[in-house]
């Protein structure tokens, strides 16, 4: 009976319960889109604060979702696993600085979480998160389309933002899509951007000047160095990102969102548009680049690979040191 109820939940795990993992969880309790949240997290004090917190947030009765601790075993099983453990970014700190600790971290989540559902979805939040998708793929022993990074979900809805001022139209009837990393060498696939149906050089004539264009990309860009050099976090717009692609994915919803995954012919994760339900990745979606954006996105994926090799090197070095230190 208990086991057959089990069946029944719906669960979604959050690793790490800093800033933007609390915050996830209580955009979870209010969407709900889920019968449990479980949370996770080595500080226990912290812990077991942040779920009575979260938990007083759900008496009043105006949602049925549960929240509770669990173990990274608990977590291995449930529907959707949201990985935001990591150290976060220091004010003018890159996200790629963050990738040794954050690497060392993701191993340790997946040799205690192991043997994940096989049907589970991995949602990557922690940064570097181009790179932490790429290394989770291998890691979790889950299928490709089933590991995805937010990416730049979160900067293509800032440049949703932005052209909603510009255009003084909802930003919900923009298509607007910044992609690549989610990081500096980002882009923004100009050539694409609608206005309802209206090309956006049709809609915003402005919108083709150089001057205009970097305002733009730098907002986007830069967004949340700005954010975290005055509060030291960035949590409300990353959360809410998360949980709509969580809904995404619960719903099968069939979204098209850009997100980080593995892309075989660049050979790295980073972000493209593609369509998101319950296996993740549906498929992905087809978007045509002018010779620039093209450039601006091989270039990107060059230098995704070089870290990628660099991070390769770095944990055989470890394994290497491991094995010596095991048979001295
Ligand atoms: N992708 C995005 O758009 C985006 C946006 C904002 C933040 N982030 C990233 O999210 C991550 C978290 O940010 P934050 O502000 O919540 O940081 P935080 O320091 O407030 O919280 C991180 C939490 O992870 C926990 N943790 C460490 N090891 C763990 C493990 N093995 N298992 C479970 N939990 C573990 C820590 O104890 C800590 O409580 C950072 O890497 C940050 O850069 C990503």
């Amino acid at each position: 009976m208990a086991e057959q109820h089990q069946k029944l939940k719906t669960t979604i795990a959050v690793l790490g319960c800093g800033d933007v993992g609390a915050t996830l969880a209580y955009t979870l309790l209010l969407k709900p889109i889920c019968s449990e949240v479980i949370l996770v997290d080595p500080k226990t004090a912290l812990l077991e604060a942040q779920v009575r917190d979260l938990a007083d947030a759900t008496y009043r009765g105006n949602t049925g979702t549960k929240v509770k601790a669990g173990t990274h075993k608990d977590a291995g099983q449930a529907d959707i696993i949201v990985i935001t453990a990591g150290a976060k970014q220091k004010p003018g700190e890159s996200r790629l600085s963050l990738l040794s600790r954050n690497l060392h971290i993701l191993e340790s989540i997946f040799s205690s979480m192991s043997p994940i559902n096989p049907h589970a979805v991995l949602l990557l939040v922690a940064n570097p998160v181009d790179i932490l998708t790429y290394f989770a793929r291998e890691l979790s022993g889950l299928p490709e389309s089933q590991v995805i990074g937010t990416g730049t979900s979160l900067d293509s809805a800032r440049l949703r933002g932005k052209l909603s001022e510009k255009t003084e139209v909802s930003a919900s009837s923009i298509d607007a899509y910044v992609l690549g990393e989610h990081g500096d060498s980002q882009f923004i696939a100009w050539s694409s951007i609608a206005i309802g149906t209206t090309p956006l050089r049709l809609a915003l004539p402005e919108s083709t000047t150089e001057e205009f264009r970097k305002e733009v990309a730098d907002h986007t860009r830069g967004a949340a160095a700005a954010i975290i050099a005055s509060k030291g976090c960035t949590a409300y717009g990353v959360a809410n990102i998360a949980a709509s692609i969580c809904k995404y994915i619960m719903y099968d919803q069939r979204t098209i969102r850009p997100l980080s995954f593995y892309q075989p012919e660049l050979g790295c994760c980073l972000s493209m548009p593609a369509v998101i339900g319950r296996k993740g990745i549906v498929r992905p979606m087809p978007i045509v680049l002018n010779s620039p954006e093209q450039e601006e996105l091989e270039k990107c994926a060059a230098g995704l690979r070089a870290i990628i090799e660099g991070a390769e090197q770095e944990l055989a070095a470890d394994k290497t040191l491991e094995k010596a230190l095991k048979e001295s």
